[in-house]
């Protein structure tokens, strides 16, 4: 086993479980030396008294003494056969790892053929399919509601999934080539190159691309630095750009967050939101189930 920096630990709990062992018979045979009393003598008393019942010093009962022992022979046994004594590899050559494997290898060959089937159905399709929709709303919970929370809904930094505000689009090869893939996206900062009343200004006119209210004499400042900066990502408009995941900035859907502040923030010190690969970590079978969840949410 290599989790045993050097073999001292191995003999450390080889004696620490033998010794252990060893103890409890010694206590059970010192325990059997006391002899029932002759009928009718009266019992020596322990001393302990609670509730006026008085704590006689009987013999520990036969049955009681035989499960004891019972119990020590299972142990023993047990760490014959199993790994438990140190490095010991225990005589069954058991080992948690290779029983996960054959789990998994198992689960495989059970439901391979039925991500195989998915897999040669459209997304559209199949994100009407009840049970494919069972079976990717499971894996959703194991795999991505960490980061997108367990009803899909996200949270900030992390974007919602049932809306269909998308910054990545949002048809069924988009979606499944997002999760595939990944997504990293790149918002650049711009204090440095801005100053601080530069990002002010900015902010200003991105609050009124989505209707807000702003200062005019800011906001008209803002445009012209959105014109040269912003807008080879997010459009002149401000629309945004799916292939950048650059987002519509004239909606009320806010990734980092609607306040002038946080906005002012993603302007200065820029974003850096990251959708991890999925492709090695579950395959294109599930992938393209989990697409078709995704992408059932929200139709
Ligand atoms: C470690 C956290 C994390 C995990 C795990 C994760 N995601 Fe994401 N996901 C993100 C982030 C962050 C983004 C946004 C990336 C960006 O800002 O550019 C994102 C973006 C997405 C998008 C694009 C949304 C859009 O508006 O275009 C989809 C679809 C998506 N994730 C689906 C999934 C699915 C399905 C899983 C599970 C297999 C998953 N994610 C697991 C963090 C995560
Ligand atoms: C290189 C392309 C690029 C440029 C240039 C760029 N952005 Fe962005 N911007 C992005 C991306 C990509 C995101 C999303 C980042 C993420 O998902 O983590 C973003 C996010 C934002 C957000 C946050 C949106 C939200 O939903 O919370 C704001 C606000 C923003 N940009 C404004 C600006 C402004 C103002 C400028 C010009 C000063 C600018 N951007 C320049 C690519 C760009």
């Amino acid at each position: 086993m290599a989790d045993f920096f050097s073999s001292f630990w191995s003999f450390f709990i080889i004696a620490g479980t033998l010794g252990g062992i060893a103890w409890l018979v010694y206590l059970l045979i010192i325990n059997s030396k006391i002899k029932a009393p002759a009928p009718g003598s009266k019992v020596e008393s322990t001393g302990h008294e609670w509730d006026g019942i008085e704590e006689l010093n009987n013999p520990l009962p036969f049955w009681w003494v035989a499960l004891f022992y019972m119990t020590i022979f299972f142990g023993l046994l047990y760490l014959l056969l199993f790994p438990g004594l140190g490095a010991a590899k225990g005589l069954l050559g058991w080992s948690s790892t290779d029983a996960h494997s054959r789990e998994v290898a198992a689960a495989n060959e059970k439901y391979l053929p039925l991500y195989q089937e998915y897999a040669s159905m459209p997304i559209a399709e199949l994100a009407r399919h009840d049970k494919a929709n069972q079976t990717g709303g499971r894996l959703f919970a194991n795999y991505c509601a960490t980061c997108h929370g367990s009803d899909a809904r996200g949270a900030l930094g992390f974007p919602n999934l049932t809306d269909d505000d998308w910054l990545y689009g949002g048809s069924t090869a988009q979606i499944k080539a997002t999760i595939m893939q990944g997504r990293h996206g790149n918002m650049p900062a711009w204090q440095a190159s801005l100053g601080e009343q530069g990002v002010k200004n900015t902010a200003a006119y991105v609050l009124t691309l989505s209707g807000r209210q702003a200062d005019a004499a800011e906001a008209a400042a803002g445009q012209q630095i959105f014109n040269s900066m912003c807008a080879g990502c997010h459009q002149a408009d401000g629309s945004g750009m799916p292939a950048l995941g650059a987002p519509n900035l004239t909606d009320d859907v806010w990734l980092y967050g609607a306040s002038r502040g946080a906005i002012e923030q993603s302007i200065a010190e820029g974003r850096k939101g990251l959708m991890p690969a999925h492709k090695e970590l579950l395959g294109a079978e599930k992938v393209h189930i989990l697409a078709a969840y995704v992408y059932s949410l929200s139709q």
